[in-house]
């Protein structure tokens, strides 16, 4: 069976990906932003997810005005990065999952949510960013399959955030009826608190999103219930994109261990915000087998140490 074992928040702010690509990392404005992302990488890398499930929003890049689906779901086998006015992004094409986002496809529309389905999409920062951030900037491919969920928040209406935290519900279910045996991280991106423009550009309110992370890890339900108004009142018209947030959560049990948890303001003109949140049954027993698989290997190398000095034990 596969299952979700933890989830992963993160902003998308496409000056990090910039800063990246044009080798700006170790500039000490953007190293503030990278270190709070180095025990991110390692804990992805001990993780090692099968598939990513990855929550963001299209800028206009994929989707222009003429068609704005409200929940799109990646189906396709590959993704290439979107022209976003400068160029593709210089990194590799997203590889999909079409099996996995098929079957949830179908679990989550006969469950009542009308997604669209997309067979071929093209990604931008939204997502691009939060794979470089929690991956690390990859050689030739990123080192898991990706199946992007793009929410509208550009155009007035986006969905709820209870809308969106019981579509999280929903992916899950459908992961874990999947009969193969995946571990499964979910990330939902974008915010924190930012305005791109108009007389409140550049708001940023760090108490607010700080709240927003506190209720995030231990009182989700509370977050289900503030109006599209509160979010652009508080954390300015794009902090909307917090609500991508609350599908990943919706996707982990009632109950996570919060494992690491990153702030600072500002990238741009956004907050940063962060939080790698586990799922304590299936969170806990991956780590488990992956302490069995690290015993395993001692013991094994045990094994040739003796062999090749010839010693019986
Ligand atoms: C900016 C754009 C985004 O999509 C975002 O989420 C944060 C910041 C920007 O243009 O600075
Ligand atoms: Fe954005």
């Amino acid at each position: 069976m596969a299952k979700i074992i933890a989830g992963v928040g993160s902003s998308h702010v496409p000056a990090i990906g910039a800063a990246l690509d044009n080798g700006k990392t170790e500039e000490p404005y953007w190293k503030r932003v990278f270190s709070g992302f180095e025990k991110s990488k390692e804990w992805m890398a001990r993780t090692r997810p099968d598939v990513a499930i990855v929550v963001y929003n299209d800028h206009a890049s994929a989707f222009s005005v003429d068609v704005i689906p409200t929940f799109a779901l990646g189906c396709a086998a590959e993704f290439p990065p979107a022209d976003e006015g400068w160029g593709p992004r210089p990194v590799p094409v997203v590889k999909g999952h079409p099996e996995l986002a098929a079957h949830i496809a179908q679990s989550v529309i006969l469950d009542e949510f009308d997604l669209t389905i997309v067979n071929k999409m093209e990604v931008d920062h939204g997502l691009t960013v939060p794979l470089n951030l929690l991956f690390g900037p990859p050689r030739d491919a990123w080192p898991c399959p990706v199946i992007p969920l793009a929410v509208n928040v550009v155009m007035f209406p986006p969905p709820t955030g209870h809308r969106c935290y019981m579509l999280g519900k929903a992916i899950r279910k459908a992961v874990e009826s999947y009969p193969e045996d995946l571990n499964v991280v979910i990330f939902g991106t974008g915010g924190l608190s930012h305005q791109i423009s108009g007389p409140r550009a550049g708001l940023i309110n760090s108490k607010w999103d700080k709240a927003f992370l506190d209720n995030l890890s231990k009182d989700p339900k509370k977050l289900t219930r503030i109006p599209h108004v509160e979010y652009m009142r508080e954390a300015g018209a794009e902090g909307i994109e917090m609500v991508m947030w609350l599908i990943m959560r919706g996707a982990l049990d009632d109950k996570v261990e919060e494992v690491y948890r990153f702030y600072t303001v500002p990238a741009s003109n956004t907050a940063v915000g962060h939080i790698i949140l586990e799922n304590r049954r299936t969170g806990a027993a991956h780590k488990r087998s992956a302490a069995g698989k690290a015993r395993a290997a001692a013991a094994l190398r045990k094994v040739a140490r003796r062999i090749t000095t010839g010693r019986a034990r």
